[in-house]
This record gives structure tokens, C-alpha cells and sequence, in this order.
């Protein structure tokens, strides 16, 4: 009995020794990367400027929700979609969720003549549905500036002489006689983006 109880100390004793002994640490978990899996494309619409002055805007439209933050340049950060006042150039969109995960989009904000400005300021206003976003009627869509360059004849023809009846149709029809001013003016100065 006292030779086991010792030999039971005894083991105890190399026990605690040699298990004491700390096995190596085991390595830390990887740490979790709270952007994994995540894909942030920030959609935006634009609307254009006159070359000089600053009418440019951008509005964000996707993605939106709590805790996203937007910025125009990479720095100052906002809650809102809307960017106003720019002028013509170039922008990269930045959007952040609230882990600062974040996905890029770059822009172009048009720069305009002034009279070409006024006139795609009264395509987008009264020309859709109809030949806007998509849509195409009598052949004619409008979303692209150059299609509007594409189709200065007709538009005159159409909004301005009224032949053979008025673009745009019902309840805007006609447009304003300052409105058909600014499609003749800009049709006399050359009918380009640039006028
Ligand atoms: C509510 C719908 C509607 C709106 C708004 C509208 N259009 Fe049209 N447009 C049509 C339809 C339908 C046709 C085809 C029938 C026709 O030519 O009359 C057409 C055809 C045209 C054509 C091609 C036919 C041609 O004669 O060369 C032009 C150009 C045109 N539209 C210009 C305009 C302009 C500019 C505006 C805005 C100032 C406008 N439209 C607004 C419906 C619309």
C-alpha cells in the first residue's frame, strides 16, 4: 500500500513535469475578412453640363440603404446619393457599406454648348417616355447624345414646324414658343454638341 501510494505521487509528479510542458500554441484563426463574398457595383445616373459652368449631377441608385457612403474623388464621404454642382469631367464613384467594403465606378459628366445643352434640357423633359430610357418610337430614341445630333432635322421638323403634326404629342404638344427658340437657335449655330 505505501510503496503504491508512492509510486502513484511519483507518477503524478513526472506527470505534471512533463505534461506542464505547453505543446506548441496552436496558430490563431485566420481573421475574418468581412468583405469576403461581398461585390459592391455602384449604378449611378448622370445629367450633363454646359463646358465652363458646373450643372453636372450624379445620383446614386444602387446600392442605397443603411450605412452606405458615397463619395465622388475617394475622400468626404456622404450618406447622400445626390452629387450636385460639377463641371465636366471625369469622376470615379466610390461606395462603402458600414464594414467599409467598397466597389468603385467611374463616370463622365458631358460638357456641353450651351445651346446644345438647352435642347437635350427639352429632349429629357418632354421627349420620354416615349424616346427616352430605352423606349423607341417613329424610329427614334434619344437617350444618346449623339442621336440627338443624329436627328436635328427631324427634330426641327417635328417640335419646332410641326409637320406633319407636333412632337411631342399630348398633353405637353406643342412646346413653348421659347422652347422651339432654343431648338432654332441651336439648329442656326451648327446643330452640334459643341454649339
Ligand atoms: C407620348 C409619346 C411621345 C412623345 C412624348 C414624343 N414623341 Fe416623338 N414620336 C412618337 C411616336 C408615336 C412617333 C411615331 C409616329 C409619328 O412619327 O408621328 C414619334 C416619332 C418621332 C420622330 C420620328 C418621325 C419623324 O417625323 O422623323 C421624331 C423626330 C420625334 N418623334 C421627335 C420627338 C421629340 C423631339 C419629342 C420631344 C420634344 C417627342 N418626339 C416626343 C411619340 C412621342
Amino acid at each position: 500500500m505505501k510503496r503504491n501510494a508512492v509510486y502513484s505521487l511519483f507518477i503524478i509528479a513526472a506527470c505534471i513535469t512533463a505534461c506542464s510542458k505547453s505543446d506548441t500554441t496552436p496558430a490563431p484563426p485566420p481573421p475574418i475578412d468581412p468583405c469576403a463574398g461581398i461585390t459592391i457595383t455602384p449604378v449611378a445616373t448622370v445629367t450633363h453640363t454646359t463646358t465652363g459652368l458646373t450643372q453636372g449631377t450624379i445620383t446614386v441608385t444602387s446600392p442605397i440603404g443603411s450605412g452606405f457612403l458615397y463619395s465622388i474623388g475617394g475622400s468626404g464621404f456622404q450618406a447622400s446619393t445626390n452629387f450636385f454642382n460639377l463641371p465636366a469631367g471625369n469622376y470615379t464613384l466610390t461606395a462603402k457599406n458600414a464594414n467599409n467594403c467598397s466597389g468603385t465606378k467611374t463616370l463622365t459628366i458631358n460638357g456641353y454648348g450651351a445651346k446644345f445643352f438647352a435642347v437635350r434640357t427639352i429632349i429629357n423633359g418632354y421627349c420620354g417616355p416615349c424616346h427616352l430610357n430605352g423606349t423607341i418610337n417613329g424610329n427614334k430614341n434619344f437617350d444618346a447624345d449623339i442621336d440627338v445630333v443624329n436627328a436635328w432635322d427631324r427634330i426641327k421638323i417635328r417640335a419646332v414646324d410641326g409637320n406633319p403634326s407636333f412632337m411631342p404629342i399630348a398633353p405637353n404638344s406643342p412646346l413653348t414658343a421659347i422652347d422651339k427658340q432654343k431648338i432654332v437657335d441651336w439648329v442656326n449655330a451648327g446643330h452640334r454638341i459643341t454649339d
